[in-house]
């Protein structure tokens, strides 16, 4: 006869935006933990067009940790994974679905399974952070199954554990990643610098220029940099530095010349830093450049800037119009120079805002 106990599973669901760095974190100085050597600063994106979704779930029926990524299985043994839920574990509660008549002490979250599903609603390693979204997602998603009762910041130090860009993705708007100075990590956390109705005239447009997976992922591409470069080291200890602190002036007074300024300096020396490594790692392509030359064209033949650009680890463009006039004349623009499908590699355009975290648990 089936065991009736065993019969109960509790889901949660969440969704967390990507978000794309303006300032860039680019080498750790600590592999494990995941502490960066330097400061960064990024825009969290509108959940509608970028966005992960997550269904944790538990249940006494399960035997082991699972999970499925965009619908297929994937190993939840390596350390990344490993550590998120440990982190998380260890701040279970007690949970009651007085509904259900289910009730988990904190003592039985340690034997407990986990099944966890998680989809993306857009490429996955190709350049838009789908590990950013991803990790904020599932230590979000598996925080409130547990009932943890940290704050988003000591979540944030959680999800960077998972990947460094992650702890950006709890919070909406602009978001600082302070690289901290503790050698376990307990301060190099998340914190939101300005909430996403603070700038909200601003509109981003991201031109999918390819979405194949990357040949060399962020974490190995920086490990190489750090390994071989000359260039990151005067980027981290000199650049960045004073970079953060103009960037953060230009949030606050809604600059726009001196926030497309910084962020397009950024997104070339972070390319440039890449170039200096050994052997070079190429994230843009051709079409990558031809963009950034129209919109360099474009705001030079202007008073001042209409639009930043930003590049990650991809070839993907993501571009930020300082209104939404100047969003309907660079899409014009962008479908008249690039069309999607022609002679460029280019699929897709996405539009949208600056958004904020949204539990549909
Ligand atoms: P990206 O530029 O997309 O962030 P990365 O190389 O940094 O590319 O990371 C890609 C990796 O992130 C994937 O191979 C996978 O391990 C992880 N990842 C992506 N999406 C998710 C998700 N929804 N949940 C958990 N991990 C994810
Ligand atoms: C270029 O956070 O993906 O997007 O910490 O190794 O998982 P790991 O790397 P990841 O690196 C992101 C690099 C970047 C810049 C940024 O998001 O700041
Ligand atoms: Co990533």
């Amino acid at each position: 006869m089936a065991d009736e106990s065993k019969k109960w599973v509790l889901l949660v669901t969440a969704q967390t935006p990507t978000n794309i760095a303006v300032i860039k974190y680019w080498g750790k100085r600590d592999e494990s933990l995941i502490l960066p050597i330097n400061d960064s600063i990024s825009v969290t994106l509108d959940p509608a067009h970028l966005c992960t979704t997550t269904t944790v779930s538990v249940s006494p029926s399960f035997d082991q940790d699972r999970m499925w990524l965009n619908g297929k299985e994937i190993s939840l043994s390596g350390g990344r994974f490993q550590r998120c839920l440990k982190e998380i574990r260890a701040r279970a509660s007690d949970v009651e679905d007085e509904k259900k008549g289910i009730k988990i002490t904190k003592k039985d979250w340690e034997n407990l399974h986990l099944h966890i599903s998680s989809y993306n609603n857009f490429p996955t390693a190709a350049g838009l952070a789908s590990s950013a979204a991803g990790f904020a997602c599932l230590v979000f998603s598996l925080a409130k199954l547990m009932n943890v009762k940290e704050d988003l910041g000591q979540l944030s130090a959680i999800a960077r554990q998972g990947s460094g860009s992650a702890c950006r993705s709890l919070y909406g708007g602009f978001v600082k990643w302070i690289m901290g100075k503790n050698d376990d990590g307990s301060d190099s956390i998340a914190v939101q610098l300005a909430d996403e109705k603070h700038w909200d005239e601003l509109v981003i447009v991201i031109a999918v220029v390819s979405s194949r997976q990357k040949e060399t992922s962020s974490t190995s591409g920086m490990r190489e940099t750090v390994e071989t470069s000359m260039l990151i080291k005067h980027r981290a200890k000199e650049v960045v530095p004073k970079r953060i602190v103009e960037m953060e002036e230009a949030i606050k007074k809604r600059d726009f010349p001196s926030f497309a300024r910084l962020a397009c300096a950024d997104s070339n020396q972070f390319h440039a830093v890449c170039m200096d490594t050994s052997p070079p790692i190429f994230y843009m392509n051709d079409t990558s450049h031809r963009i950034i030359g129209c919109v360099e064209k474009w705001n030079r033949a202007e008073e001042s800037p209409q639009v930043a650009y930003t590049f990650d680890a991809g070839p993907n463009a993501v571009m930020i119009a300082r209104n939404r006039k100047v969003a309907a004349l660079l899409l014009q623009r962008l479908l008249f120079h690039f069309p999607p499908n022609a002679d460029t590699d280019l699929n897709s355009y996405v539009i949208g805002d600056k958004s904020i975290l949204q539990d549909v648990g």
